[in-house]
Order: C-alpha cells, then sequence, then structure tokens
C-alpha cells in the first residue's frame, strides 16, 4: 500500500485516474505447463496494485474452453472499481475524502461542503458554495402525495423499511431522472436527493410518533432544519441546540462516504443497469438497513440494553467469545483492522454531547466493553477494534432519537457518498452493468419427473378459515 509520497511542499497535482502497468505476474499452468504473463497494474501515489482479472481468461486447457477465473465471495480481495472518491488504509487507521483528511473535514467542513467535495474531487469556492446551499434548500420540499404515501404504513413500521419505500417512490415523481447520461438531470436528481432525504427521514419519525409533518424551514441550515422537521411542535421557530447541530453535522460528514462498502457496491451495482438515481440510492438504502452494516448503530445500544449492568460485561464478552453469544456489535471491519478513525473523532463528539445533556446511563457499559476487548486476546488477534457505530448510537439517543432509526440518520448522510459513487461510475468508460461469474457446482442435465398429483392445490385449508 504505501508507496513513494509527493514531497510536502510539493503542489497537489490533480489524479489522472489511469491504472500505470508497473511489472508482470508469470504464471505456470501445471494441467498444460503452458507460461503466461499477466500485467500488474497500479494506481494513483497510494499504490494499490492489482492484476486485470480478464487476463486470466486466456489460461485454459483447450480452445473452446471459458477460461480461468477468479473465486472471491463477498469480494475479499477484488477491486470492482477505480475511484478518486475515498481512500481507507485499514491497517494505519486512515480515511480521506479526495485526499482530505477526515480528522480536518469533521473539524472544520461543512456536510453540504463535504457532499459538493465528493462529487465534484475539489473544495466548493464560495460562489459554487453559496448556489450549491440554495440549490438543495430551494428542493427540500418533497410532493404532497409522499404524505398520503407514508400513511399507508403501519404506526410501528421500520423506518428503515418506510425510507427505502419513499425513495424508491421519488423516482416516480421525477420520470426525467431517468436520463442518466444528461449531465443536468443528473445534477437536479443529486440536489433533489440530498435535499429531500431529511425531509423523507424526518417524516418517517414524525409518522412513526403519529405527530404532524413538519415542512421545511429555508431559513435554516441542513442540519438545523433536517432537527427543526424532527422535534418542532408548536413554536413558531425552531431553535436547535447548537451542540445538537454540531454534532449532526460531524456525525453526517464521518458517515458521508466510506468507499466500496455493501451499500455503495449495491448503488453502484444496481445503477449499473442505468436505472434512475432515486432506484439506486432506494438499493443502498435496504444494503445500509441490515445489522452486519448501517444497521450495527442500532444493534449496539441492543445489545448494551441486553447487557444491562457493567456487571455483566466479562461474561458477555465470554459469551461472544465462545460463539454461544452474538457478536460484539459495533466491533470489527472488513477493511480497518487498526481503530476506525471515525470512531476516535465519535467518542471525543460523544464527550461534548454529554456535558450538555448529563452522562448517557450506559456509557459505563460501552466503555468497559470496549476496554474488555481491546484487552482480549481473541479480539487483539482477530484486529477486531471499534468501528464508528460503537459510540454513534450512544449519541443519538441523548439526543432523543429512538434507536431504530439511527440508520436513517447513516443514510441521511451516506447518500452524499452514494450519488458521487453512482456518477463516477456512470462516467466510468470501464463500467458495464455489473454482472459477476459463479462457479456452478449442482447437478449436471437431468430429465423432468414430477412428483405432483395435483398442480393447483387450493388454498382454502387455510386455519383461519376453517
Ligand atoms: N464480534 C466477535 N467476533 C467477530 C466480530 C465481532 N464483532 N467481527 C468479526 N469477528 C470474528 C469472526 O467470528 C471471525 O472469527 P474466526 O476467524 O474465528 O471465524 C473473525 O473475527 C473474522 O470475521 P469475519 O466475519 O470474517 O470478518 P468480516 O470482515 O467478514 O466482517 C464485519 C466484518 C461484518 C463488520 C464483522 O466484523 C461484524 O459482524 N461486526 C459486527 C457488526 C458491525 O459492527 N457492523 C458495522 C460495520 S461498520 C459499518 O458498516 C458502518
Amino acid at each position: 500500500m504505501a508507496n513513494a509520497q509527493p514531497a510536502l511542499d510539493a503542489p497537489p497535482s490533480p489524479p489522472s485516474g489511469e491504472l500505470q502497468a508497473t511489472g508482470t505476474l508469470d504464471i505456470k499452468d501445471s494441467r498444460t505447463s503452458k507460461n503466461y504473463s499477466v500485467q500488474i497494474i497500479q494506481g494513483g501515489v497510494e499504490g494499490d496494485t492489482a492484476t486485470r482479472a480478464m487476463d486470466l481468461r486466456q489460461i485454459k486447457t483447450a480452445p473452446d474452453e471459458f477460461g480461468l477465473m477468479t473465486y472471491d465471495p463477498a469480494f475479499m480481495n477484488t477491486a470492482s472499481c477505480k475511484s478518486a472518491i475515498t481512500f481507507i488504509d485499514g491497517d494505519r487507521g486512515i480515511l480521506r475524502y479526495r485526499g482530505y483528511p477526515i480528522e480536518q473535514l469533521a473539524e472544520k467542513a461543512t456536510f453540504l461542503e463535504v457532499a459538493w467535495l465528493l462529487r465534484h474531487g475539489e473544495l466548493p469556492t464560495q460562489s459554487e458554495y453559496d448556489q450549491w446551499v440554495r440549490d438543495i434548500t430551494f428542493h427540500t420540499y418533497v410532493h404532497e402525495n409522499i404524505k398520503t404515501f407514508l400513511q399507508g404504513f403501519r404506526y410501528d413500521a421500520h423506518p428503515m423499511s418506510m425510507l427505502c419505500s419513499t425513495v424508491a417512490a421519488l423516482s416516480s415523481f421525477y420520470p426525467e431522472a431517468k436520463n442518466i447520461h444528461d449531465p443536468e438531470q443528473r445534477t437536479i436528481s443529486i440536489v433533489r436527493l440530498l435535499a429531500k432525504l431529511p425531509t423523507l427521514a424526518a417524516f418517517c419519525y414524525r409518522h412513526i410518533k403519529g405527530l404532524p409533518f413538519i415542512y421545511p424551514d429555508n431559513d435554516l441550515s441542513y442540519t438545523e432544519n433536517f432537527l427543526s422537521m424532527v422535534a418542532r411542535m408548536s413554536e413558531p421557530k425552531y431553535e436547535a441546540n447548537p451542540v445538537f447541530v454540531k454534532a449532526l453535522e460531524v456525525l453526517f460528514i464521518l458517515h458521508a462516504d466510506h468507499e466500496q462498502n455493501c451499500s455503495t457496491n449495491a448503488v453502484r451495482a444496481v445503477g449499473s443497469s442505468q436505472v434512475d438515481p432515486f432506484s439506486a440510492t432506494a438499493a443502498g438504502v435496504a444494503a445500509l438497513y441490515g445489522p452486519l452494516h448501517g444497521g450495527a448503530n442500532e444493534q449496539v445500544l441492543r445489545m448494551i440494553s441486553e447487557i444491562g449492568s457493567p456487571k455483566n460485561v466479562d461474561a458477555f464478552v465470554e459469551s461472544v467469545k465462545s460463539g454461544k453469544g452474538s457478536r460484539l456489535m459495533g466491533f470489527g471491519h472488513r477493511v480497518y483492522k487498526s481503530y476506525d478513525p471515525r470512531a476516535k473523532i465519535v467518542k471525543a463528539l460523544a464527550d461534548d454531547v454529554f456535558k450538555q445533556v448529563g452522562m448517557d446511563k450506559d456509557l459505563e457499559i460501552a466503555l468497559k466493553l470496549e476496554e474488555a476487548a481491546l484487552n482480549d486476546d481473541y479480539f487483539v488477534s482477530r484486529k477486531l477494534y471499534p468501528n464508528v457505530d460503537f459510540y454513534t448510537g450512544l449519541i443519538y439517543r441523548s439526543m432523543a432519537f429512538p434507536t431504530d432509526f439511527f440508520t436513517v440518520l447513516f443514510a441521511v448522510a451516506r447518500t452524499a457518498g452514494w450519488l458521487a459513487q453512482w456518477e463516477e461510475m456512470l462516467n466510468d468508460k470501464e463500467q458495464k452493468i455489473a454482472r459477476p461469474r459463479q462457479i456452478y457446482v449442482g447437478y449436471g442435465e437431468r430429465p423432468y419427473e414430477s412428483q405432483l398429483k395435483n398442480r393447483f392445490p387450493s388454498a382454502k385449508k387455510d386455519v383461519l378459515r376453517k
């Protein structure tokens, strides 16, 4: 991973995005004793190296054979794209958006500035930023029929199910969004999605609570407006707690992108069929919902409340290690094999928020869990460290968000990354419809011999109808 870095005082030059051939890999096929040479390619200053999987196709035992494939369940070692958006070095705990360290962005930038950066590759000028904020603010309203649509959900519907469906439904309101090769259409779709996600998220919240929907207040900033739509009651003007506004802004920045994670891969894969971005984003929301991905922040709090008291932590850790209990939620990461840099920022942020609202009652359990795991060989040997979700739930709870709403907050932020990645995919001449191969391990051909006596059985024997 580590490669020659440019001198610190060298002016940053924009990355070319090209892959350079840096060597060859010689392969001998023991079946045929033939030798093959495949190129080793490298991208960017950080120097990730790879070979093109398609180069292996030439390796075969007979001319009419398909040729060699790679087998890589769960993409453990496969780069599906080249990307200039987010850089992660999982061993050194580094995360950068477009070259800018996450720590600096979290401290100094705004979420909308980061959303611009992710999409355009450079920080916005003042006039670009002003226009961007104006455009997004202008598009925060949703069609009134969306309210009717949301009212069709049960009072106890999970907000991620509602969000996923309503984002998909937006596609039906903007049929022109399917013109994805038109840059103007892409821009307006991206603006609409970034603008409307907080509105949809807040409407989902109000539906669960049985409260009237609060329309966007375009005098407020992105995060203030979101908090207003969530929490405003009878007051004519919502005044958000500045500590909460800052915390949400930072959390949105931390969650804005994370290269080829499960939901981003879903957005790229679905988007590669050239569907509109509303439908592709709905796929991202669906992927994020899962407990091994964005749903983990919700699971962390459920786990902590199950533990119940700091004195039960050791027994819980033992049950995780024995495989009898669940995993330690909020721990471990496919890419980070050291402390997740976002988790460090979140832990410090938690201190700020708790100073304002008082200590979370379960912080002690969380701290004890972290300490126990960081000193236990099971976790140390597997390089399992707290990930971004370990402490976010405690912050969200202290801001009075219900547990099952946490992943919705994640989705609002990640929309910025999904859309930047979606557009990068569309503009990448090497990309095609995403369609992996498989290694078929089922039956060979066999004749059809039905075991059915009745092909149209009646459903009338349903117990309830007896
Ligand atoms: N608790 C206990 N053991 C774990 C955990 C955990 N949280 N995570 C991994 N392990 C163990 C596995 O059992 C496995 O052990 P083994 O080698 O003895 O079989 C080993 O560590 C490697 O685990 P994998 O599942 O192969 O790691 P993978 O990279 O596939 O999984 C994942 C990464 C899904 C994040 C996993 O660590 C996990 O389930 N964590 C808990 C859920 C979580 O917090 N998800 C949020 C991720 S961050 C995000 O999406 C925003």
